[in-house]
């Protein structure tokens, strides 16, 4: 069994692309070492993030990311177990969203950070759920 878990989150500050970067290969290492993958999106300091692996290590990384303090309102989307990646081959892909391509997938003409965040995690309507999706369908946000 595998466990997953998915989130959104805001950036404590701007994050420039270099930054992220590092922040990318950082965690890819460590992901290729825990046997954990998944996705990761960002938008307008937006972070959206889907992690699966063996439960121990996505436990502990799950652990350093909500005290990783280059991020903050971190919102739990979904969690649980499946007995199979969904995410197999991709160690953390990860995309930046433009507006236009965010605007393309949640219908949202703009995004009012309050709404986003506050938004009832129950419902699949909730904007981080769709960006995941979209990703996940293969829609190159062209
Ligand atoms: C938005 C965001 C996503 C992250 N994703 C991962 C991840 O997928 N895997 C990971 O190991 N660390 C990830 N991190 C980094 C962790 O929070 C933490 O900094 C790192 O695991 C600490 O590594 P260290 O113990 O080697 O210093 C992420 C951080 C942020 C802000």
């Amino acid at each position: 069994m595998y466990k997953y878990v998915s989130y959104v989150s805001e950036q404590t500050h701007s994050l420039s692309e270099e930054s992220i970067q590092e922040l990318l290969l950082h965690s890819r290492a460590k992901n290729t070492k825990h046997q954990i993958t998944g996705l990761l999106i960002f938008f307008q300091g937006v972070f959206t993030q889907f992690f699966e692996g063996p439960e121990h290590y996505v436990e502990k990384v799950y652990r350093s990311i909500l005290d990783d303090s280059r991020h903050t309102k971190i919102i739990e989307l979904s969690t649980g177990y499946s007995d199979k990646r969904y995410y197999a081959d991709w160690k953390m892909a990860y995309h930046r969203l433009s507006t236009d391509q965010f605007v393309k997938i949640t219908g949202y003409q703009e995004l009012d950070r309050d709404q986003f965040f506050t938004k009832p995690c129950t419902t699949l309507h909730h904007p981080g759920i769709q960006l995941l999706e979209s990703f996940v369908q293969g829609l190159h946000f062209a």
